[in-house]
């Protein structure tokens, strides 16, 4: 998709907050400092429309982002992250809840997963967690910068078996650095639009 247009529309936590237009949404899902807005920045071309940092916790907030006028990124805060309390935890678990079973805009979601190490269990529990709501997810393999060209095939095929990954969903080695993934990426992310033509417009 060439993205001719993007900008924040709101930073949300409750669903009062959340854009009331019904345009379709894809949400992140990953590790805390994995690499969600990076991804999302690589994607429509942006340095830095969604924050990133070196450091974990930098996204807080539901972000919603509008591309092109006619679907939502959604970046969300990472999990695992070790230091934060437990009221904090908790916070972001209702928000996370209420936000993927309730959201009828949400069309699937991108898991972002560092290629480099194999899935944690909450890796696992997020992904099991979107496909018992029967949420379509695309697994991204980022930070394949990272590791050596030979050694992809095997570290993708540890990440498949470790989320027990289901027929039909996809799964692409990513770089924030390189762009490599992001043709593919944005192949299978329009195919989840309603309203575009398979990325070719
Ligand atoms: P939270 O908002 O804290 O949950 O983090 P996040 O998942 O949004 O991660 P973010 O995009 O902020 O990236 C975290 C760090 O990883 C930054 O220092 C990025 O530059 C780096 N990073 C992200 N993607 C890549 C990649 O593909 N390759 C490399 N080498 N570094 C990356
Ligand atoms: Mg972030």
């Amino acid at each position: 998709m060439k993205v001719t247009k993007s900008d924040i529309t709101i930073s949300a936590v409750t669903p009062k907050q959340y854009p009331p237009e019904g345009l379709p949404e894809i949400a992140l899902a990953g590790r805390s400092n994995v690499g969600k807005s990076s991804f999302i920045n690589k994607l429509i071309n942006r340095k830095a429309l969604a924050r990133t940092s070196s450091k974990p916790g930098k996204t807080q907030t539901l972000n919603f982002y509008l591309i092109n006028d006619i679907f939502h990124f959604v970046d969300v805060p990472g999990y695992g992250y070790a230091k934060v309390s437990k009221t904090e935890r908790e916070a972001w678990g209702k928000m996370m809840e209420t936000y993927f079973t309730e959201r009828e805009n949400l069309q699937a979601t991108v898991l972002v997963i560092d290629i480099r190490h194999q899935p944690t269990n909450d890796d696992v529990a997020m992904y099991d967690f979107l496909k018992h709501h029967q949420i379509p997810v695309l697994v991204i393999a980022t930070k394949v910068d990272k590791i050596k060209k030979g050694q992809v095939a095997k570290h993708v095929k540890r990440v498949k078996e470790t989320l027990a990954l289901e027929n039909g969903d996809q799964i692409i080695p990513f770089s924030a650095e390189t762009a490599q993934g992001k043709e593919e990426a944005w192949r299978v992310i329009s195919s989840y639009l309603p309203h575009t033509n398979g990325g070719k417009a």
